[in-house]
């Protein structure tokens, strides 16, 4: 299949390109990008994309994908095109499935999956720990074999410090990066943030020290193994200070946040809407303020979905007993465009945050726009508005508390591999 898209404004922050150009796709691969190219022939698709933009295909480190296992919930499937709509080309799917993500027949079963029925690129994340219990460390070899990117016990952090240190250690010997998710569990066993709205609700908190005591914890281990560490989907004050001074010594560590971080506060959770229980809570507006600040410092140098799907059922219940969790890829890359309309950041920079910072992490040759390099590229617009209906998400999880906001900023198309996976009616 041979593509020419025609006079998009091509933002790539790999590159350092913002000019208006054209973009030709021969097959899987970019092999062109120029001014005017005037490839001719029956068997090629010209798209014209004027007043759009093209960017490198978005790339996702923290999702949930749900298969094996809570079919139910998500499948690889509907997960990837939830992505693909959302702008993601490559994603990276956590292990807390059933089972488990902690050998390697479950990393071959997500890797197969993927290739026969997923829109974009899967890249599966092993357990740190067997069963994520903290007691004993997974097959990290094994699945590494079988092609893990990254390892997390993601959903809680590892409670065990002489395990996660074992951990850290393999994880240098593979050169795979750890994702840390950031929170006590003996401090987190309540539902929302410890503050003003947890006064008025009633509620059970989650005191930010809970995470940024893990966080602490956690950069100090990794420095103390030499080993990369990554932490995610960050969301107090406190841990953006952390980081940002541990940074300055340490430089291996490199985080995330996700845009229901910065884009909602506790006080969200005062109508007991179940969609906004998730795990960290939502924080304060002064975490929000500070999250910000370290999205626009480089503290944060990574936004991810955390793209948490769960069926109805388990979220039609009381705000104690419903699951923590966002489906989140059909509105994370809208609702971070938000940052650039209040000029937290340049278009590029928060491009950078999608796709160089992510593809760097994970030593991916993905997130450019480079001749000669596979096409994995979107073309979105930026000031399209357009009204959230949890009814037409392709995801599973219709859980989201952005149900009927008015975003700006659309993605309208996506190509994986040199080839159009999703497409906005606008282009039809
Ligand atoms: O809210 C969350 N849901 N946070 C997590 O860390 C896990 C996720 C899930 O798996 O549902």
């Amino acid at each position: 299949m041979k593509i020419l898209i025609k006079k998009g404004r091509v933002i790539d922050p790999k590159n350092d390109i913002d000019e208006t150009l054209d973009i030709y796709i021969n097959g899987n691969m970019i092999e062109r990008i120029d001014r005017n190219i005037r490839e001719k022939g029956s068997d090629i698709q010209v798209i014209d994309v004027s007043h759009h933009i093209i960017a490198p295909g978005l790339i996702d480190v923290h999702a949930h994908l749900r298969e094996p296992g809570y079919e139910y919930k998500e499948t690889i499937k509907t997960g990837t095109m939830a992505a693909v709509k959302g702008g993601f080309t490559t994603v990276v799917c956590m292990a807390n499935t059933h089972p488990i993500n902690d050998n390697k027949s479950v990393t071959e079963y997500i890797i197969e999956k993927s290739k026969s029925e997923g829109l974009c690129r899967v890249f599966p994340c092993g357990a740190i720990t067997k069963g994520l219990k903290s007691e004993e460390l997974s097959e990290i070899g094994e699945m590494f074999e079988a092609g893990i990117i990254a390892i997390s016990d993601d959903g809680k952090s590892v409670k065990n410090a002489e395990l996660l240190r074992r951990a850290l250690e393999y994880a240098k010997l593979f050169a795979i990066p750890t994702i840390s998710h950031c929170e006590d569990e003996d401090l987190s066993k309540g539902f929302v943030h410890e503050g003003h709205a947890s006064l008025l609700s009633g509620l059970d908190t989650i005191p930010p020290i809970s995470e940024e005591i893990i966080v602490k914890r956690d950069m100090a281990i990794a420095q103390y193994v030499g080993s990369p560490i990554h932490l995610t989907h960050i969301s107090t004050e406190g841990s953006v200070e952390a980081i940002h001074k541990a940074k300055k010594g340490y430089k291996k560590i490199t985080c995330d946040t996700c845009p229901h971080y910065f884009t909602l506060t506790d006080e969200a959770t005062l109508g007991f809407d179940t969609s906004t229980k998730v795990n960290p809570p939502l924080r304060s507006k002064e975490d929000v303020k500070a999250l910000k600040e370290g999205l626009k410092n480089n503290t944060i140098d990574i936004i991810a979905t955390d793209h948490a799907p769960h069926e109805g059922s388990s979220k039609d219940v009381e705000f104690n007993l419903a699951t923590f969790g966002i489906s989140g890829l059909e509105t994370a890359f809208a609702l971070s465009l938000s940052l650039v309309h209040e000029g937290v950041l340049t278009l590029k920079e928060l491009l950078k945050k999608f796709t160089v910072n992510p593809a760097k992490l994970l030593k991916l040759p993905y997130g450019e726009l480079t001749p000669g390099k596979v096409a994995d590229l979107i073309i979105f617009n930026p000031d399209i508005e357009w009204v959230v209906d949890k009814n037409e998400f392709l995801s599973k999880g219709k859980n989201t508390p952005f149900h009927g906001w008015k975003l700006k900023g659309k993605n309208l198309l996506t190509i994986v591999d040199g080839k159009i996976v999703y497409r906005d009616k606008i282009f039809t």
